[in-house]
């Protein structure tokens, strides 16, 4: 809908998530048509003292997730890294910023030789400790200045904060110098395929209007597993651990859309709306509803403290207080260094009442979502076995996406965030009260175990985690099933 110079400028270029994620993401964007090379300029910004060409060598490698390009591919590169410039500066002082925004203007103008808005997209691939400063500097010398109209917007990555005191403290200093409006928080589990479908299976199907909820579900797993460990990255994950890491965040948002009421309409604000009031109605973490763990060799990482007592993975049990979710447990797990990769949503239903088939034994009817990885829904049901006797087998109806959706590609996460921000869609990004709420829910817990209170169980790699999670997860009524 709106056209006219667009300028994106990435803050913190050089780095790991600019290059693996970012800059890959802008790439694909632009091969399917969406970045106009009449339009747009991405701007790359850092402290590293580098030229323009050296930052486009350092992407180039990344553009196609390290598998080998096609020569039409590569031309393609070639074709958006010139869109690519780079300036460096330090992200708290005047003198970068006002370089950027000449370089900026620039643009703008020779872009907008008659009319035209003009754009400007911040996206800050930066640790949050430089985030006020660097968002102080946007707002002193980098705004959208054109009388034409146009937007200035910051996108910004978690850690969102440690607890509830530091996130809210770094929530205020942002809303000090920007709108609500103007702000997007990236939580990428919001730009997947099937988290974004949970909002249309949940309420576009008459088949699960009657069954979601207390009376027919026992119980609901989201579940996060990792094969491998904090390769590389220990001395960051050492303080934050699984629990900030990726259950405060991607396991809640999928968990507010499993258990959220229906959205008076599609609006952002209706949407989150209804993710807030699930938030505000979880209960206090109870310690035995929660199993934490540590794998053996975590602490081998030179950056990681030998005493460390950071959970590589947790068990907890949510429960939700409200009429349609009273009495299900919501457990929600999470590791790194297990036996597979995989994230799903494990939905268990309750028994059938009166069984005259004596087929409680093969298990109950589960409905599982699988994120990833190859997409798929899957649900398992009792059938009768094919044959001359009445015998029954459980079986699946299954929806997997390579077939079902054959030689469809399925936007990466980030490709399609990005998408959203440019058109101004904040339905898939978190809201200032729904992070707020999310720290509130984890808190205590993360102090207790910040404190010593709490300490991992150590589980060997590769395996399942400790095998005290399985038994809290027995204990919250979920039925092992085949192939689980
Ligand atoms: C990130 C975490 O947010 O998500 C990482 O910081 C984790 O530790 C990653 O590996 C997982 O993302 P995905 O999309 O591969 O499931």
């Amino acid at each position: 809908s709106e056209t006219g110079c667009l300028s994106i400028i990435v803050l913190g270029a050089s780095g790991d998530l600019a290059k693996k994620k970012t800059f890959p993401a802008l790439f694909n964007l632009y091969q399917q048509g969406f970045l106009h090379p009449n339009e747009v300029h991405i701007f790359g910004y850092a402290r590293t003292k580098i030229s323009d060409d050296e930052l486009r060598d350092r992407i180039r490698g990344h553009l196609f997730h390290g598998k080998g390009a096609s020569s039409g591919q590569s031309e393609d590169a070639s074709k958006f890294l010139l869109l690519v410039k780079y300036i460096s500066g330090s992200y708290d002082c005047e003198e970068g910023f006002r370089l950027l925004d000449k370089a900026i203007y620039e643009h703008e103008v020779s872009t907008n030789s008659q009319e035209g808005s003009s754009r400007r997209l911040f996206y800050l691939a930066l640790p949050p400790s430089v985030y006020p400063s660097a968002c102080k500097m946007i707002r002193h010398f980098c705004m959208n200045k054109s009388d034409l109209g146009g937007w200035t917007r910051i996108v910004v990555e978690k850690p969102f904060g440690k607890d509830l005191d530091s996130a809210e403290a770094l929530s205020a200093q942002i809303g000090e110098l920007f709108d609500e409006e103007q702000i997007y928080r990236i939580d990428h589990y919001l730009g997947k395929e099937l988290v974004q479908n949970l909002l249309v299976l949940r309420f576009a199907n008459r088949f699960f209007l009657p069954l979601w909820n207390r009376d027919n579900i026992d119980n609901i797993q989201i579940v996060f597993r990792e094969d491998f460990g904090t390769d590389g990255r220990g001395g960051y994950f050492d303080e934050y651990g699984i629990i900030r890491d990726i259950i405060q965040n991607h396991l809640l948002q999928v968990l507010c859309l499993v258990a959220m009421e229906k959205p008076v309409s599609l609006k952002p604000e209706h949407i989150r709306d209804e993710k807030v009031k699930v938030l505000q109605s979880v209960l206090p973490i109870a310690d035995e509803e929660v199993v934490l763990g540590q794998y053996e060799g975590y602490k081998d990482d030179p950056t990681v403290p030998n005493d460390s007592n950071t959970p590589t993975f947790a068990t907890v049990v949510l429960r939700i207080h409200n009429e349609r979710w009273e009495g299900v447990p919501f457990i929600l797990k999470a590791g790194k260094a297990l036996n597979s990769r995989k994230a799903e949503i494990r939905i268990q239903f309750k028994e059938v009442p009166g069984d005259i088939f004596k087929c409680k034994k093969q298990g109950r009817n589960e409905f599982v979502i699988r994120l990833q990885p190859s997409e798929a829904m899957y649900m398992k049901l009792t059938v009768k076995q094919p044959g001359l006797d009445m015998s029954t087998v459980q079986s699946e109806l299954d929806l997997s996406y390579k077939q079902r959706y054959q030689g469809v590609k399925i936007p990466e996460a980030y490709e399609r965030l990005i998408l959203d921000t440019i058109r101004g869609d904040q339905q898939h990004f978190v809201r200032r009260d729904e992070l707020k709420e999310a720290w509130e829910i984890f808190t205590p817990l993360l102090h207790r175990i910040d404190n010593g209170k709490l300490k991992p169980l150590s589980y060997k790699p590769g395996s399942r985690g400790p095998v005290e999670a399985d038994e809290l997860l027995a204990k919250a009524g979920y039925m092992q099933t085949h192939g689980y």
